[in-house]
């Protein structure tokens, strides 16, 4: 049945007067950690087929390479002629130069010190990466690195159709499974950020490790009724489903309530380790907002605007489960994590 634009345009807040921080019910009890370090076990389990995130799409210009490091391998990025994506290790194998810094012509990548051309093609001691754009972030497979089967793309559940999208990348010192560990935790929600959420309440949650040796087929998955704040006194309430498809991989998508279909994609990538010997992770994570609503088509064409703000959002969250992230990374590293 179709709804008349008056119920279509029915506003998603709902008066939600706040709660005082500290007489929330708290969820300690509830979020036990074998649940936890269960469902990231699992994940870890899975295969990642060797892929990496490397970066957003957008970040990958053409006529301009993107260099990182991954997993301590130096790594660079660019787009051919037709657009496609292409990767390969970041140093020159003639002397070693930074290819980021070279530029891209004619889709290869023209070294600035001595002129050699890189492309798809290889080059003796210099092979390029298998490489995906999957339309919001790009990817590369790292075989020696990952030492899975490899697979030919990196497996994603579905995203919605027609969705805006942002992409923010935080980097802390800890390893891919702190990020996923922060994700596989939502009790944390509205005590953690409550500029934020509020009103958590964890309505499924996955088994232990002892109560389900093999795994929970078809319900390894969180669900979390929330209301995400706006203001002070309204708040929009949702239904999200979180799962771990991968071993670095956390998707959050909305079922129920305003944004249905939206997904939050939170992607773990290593980088490598500091100068201390310390892990480096970035944390890349693709908001894909998705509405029903009429006017949302106008917000495609508000996507330059909007993406800021998505960004900023996602920022201030990351901020804070950085800090979560960190801290499980120096207990565990020291012997001290609780258990
Ligand atoms: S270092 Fe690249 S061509 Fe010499
Ligand atoms: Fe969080």
């Amino acid at each position: 049945m179709r709804r008349s634009s008056r119920e279509s345009w029915r506003s998603p807040l709902k008066f939600l007067p706040p709660v005082r921080w500290d007489q929330q019910e708290p969820t300690w009890r509830a979020a036990r950690p074998a649940v936890i370090a269960a469902a990231l076990k699992r994940a870890s389990a899975r295969p990642s087929g060797n892929w990496y995130v490397l970066a957003a799409s957008r970040e990958v210009r053409p006529g301009r390479p993107l260099g990182r490091t991954v997993a301590g391998r130096e790594v660079v990025a660019w787009r051919d002629a037709s657009g496609r994506l292409l990767a390969g290790p970041g140093s020159c194998p003639h002397l070693g130069a930074p290819l980021c810094d070279s530029p891209v012509v004619g889709g290869r990548i023209v070294c600035h010190w001595h002129g050699l051309a890189l492309g798809e093609e290889g080059f003796p001691g210099w092979s390029p990466f298998p490489a995906h754009d999957d339309g919001v972030l790009a990817w590369i497979r790292l075989d020696a690195v990952g030492g899975e089967e490899p697979l030919p793309a990196p497996a994603l559940p579905p995203r919605p159709a027609a969705a805006v999208d942002a992409v923010t990348t935080a980097v802390g010192t800890c390893e891919p499974e702190d990020v996923v560990a922060n994700r596989l935790d939502p009790w944390h929600g509205a005590w953690f950020h409550p500029y934020s959420f509020t009103r958590l309440t964890v309505v499924e949650e996955p088994s232990t490790a002892e109560e389900a040796p093999d795994g929970d087929a078809g319900h390894d998955h969180f669900l979390v009724d929330v209301a995400y704040r706006v203001g002070r006194r309204a708040a929009v309430p949702v239904r999200a489903c979180f799962t771990a498809p991968g071993p670095r991989t956390v998707v959050m998508r909305i079922t129920d309530g305003e944004g249905a279909s939206s997904v939050v994609e939170t992607h773990a990538t290593p980088l490598g380790t500091d100068r201390h010997g310390r892990p480096r992770t970035a944390v890349i994570e693709a908001v894909l907002a998705a509405s029903e609503r009429p006017g949302f088509a106008l917000a495609h064409r508000a996507a330059p605007l909007l993406r800021p703000l998505m960004r900023t959002a996602a920022a201030r969250l990351w901020r804070d489960d950085m800090a979560y992230a960190e801290r499980r990374w120096l207990l565990r590293s020291t012997g001290r994590f609780p258990g």
